[in-house]
């Protein structure tokens, strides 16, 4: 009901006299109406518009990128895979430097050259490289750690021989393919949970520059947000670190998905426990 619908409601029961039994539905209309005022103000909230945007920028005392020497620009600029011109190389800096010597599998959609599975090959020392790629010329570039399957990552079921070929769930999955919308939810939708627990998933050249100018792929994993932050029903706030599981109601992608980081072009999806992974909640 709108708060005009609700002040109306009020007018007409003041004209009717109130007896005990109208006191009590005008306690009700107070708490309707403050619930009512209360979401307006929150959807007013979330309404960003700047109003200080026109102040003058100050300077940080930091770069925009700190650690321009770190082994991933390196061996960037050693095998000049396409990715490093789109300035990728620096986020994928910030999500792998932890896990760079504990990673075993990495599964690439894309191949087109040997350049980016040598660059990973180098910078994860302890893993295989699995590339995949339509165009079977790709094949000629296995060798070392690196192995290359010739396929559509629109057909499932070639999405799942890779995770068989793989021999195990892959830790980090990067979709550098078509860059078709179609395909790159599919393949998400696919593979995502061959992810091992804390597995991440990539996809690059997401929006305009791929010709998705609604932004339907970054939409899709804007949903996901949903699920990261999801909440019982009935659940109460003050109880919040007591939550430690979620119920039957939470989906496989509520218990699964912990956090997504969207850079300009490209998209980081993590998998975890939700909400277990946070080591500071009473469990049960
Ligand atoms: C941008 S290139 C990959 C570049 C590489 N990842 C790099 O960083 O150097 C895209 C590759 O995706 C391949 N590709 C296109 N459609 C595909 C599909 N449906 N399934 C699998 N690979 C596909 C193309 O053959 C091409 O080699």
């Amino acid at each position: 009901m709108t708060s005009r619908g609700i002040v109306s409601l009020f007018q007409q029961v003041d004209e009717l006299k109130m007896s005990n039994t109208l006191n009590s539905t005008r306690r009700s209309l107070s708490k309707l109406f403050r619930s009512e005022a209360s979401s307006t103000a929150q959807t007013q909230a979330v309404e960003f518009d700047f109003p200080d945007s026109h102040k003058a920028t100050v300077p940080s005392p930091f770069p925009f990128q700190i650690d321009h020497d770190n082994i991933l620009s390196k061996l960037g600029a050693k095998h000049q895979p396409s990715k490093r011109h789109h300035n990728y190389l620096i986020y994928y800096w910030k999500h792998f430097r932890d896990i760079r010597l504990q990673v075993e599998r990495v599964l690439e959609i894309g191949v087109q050259t040997d350049r980016c599975l040598k660059m990973w090959e180098e910078f994860f020392p302890n893993a295989t490289i699995l590339g995949a790629d339509i165009d079977p010329n790709c094949k000629a570039f296995e060798g070392g750690r690196r192995k290359v399957m010739i396929g559509d990552q629109g057909d499932r079921q070639f999405c799942q021989d890779l995770v068989t070929e793989a021999g195990g769930a892959f830790d980090i999955i990067i979709d550098d393919g078509s860059h078709m919308v179609e395909h790159q939810i599919k393949s998400f939708n696919w593979l995502f949970p061959s992810l091992t627990e804390h597995g991440i998933y990539v996809i690059e050249d997401t929006g305009g520059a791929v010709g998705d100018f609604d932004l339907k792929t970054v939409s899709s994993l804007r949903k996901l947000v949903d699920n990261i932050m999801y909440w019982p029903e009935g659940f109460r706030t003050e109880d919040w670190a007591y939550l430690s599981e979620f119920d039957d109601a939470a989906s496989w992608a509520d218990h699964n998905i912990i956090g997504a980081s969207f850079y300009r072009w490209i998209a980081f999806v993590m998998r975890g426990n939700n909400p277990g992974d946070n080591e500071f909640l009473h469990k049960k």
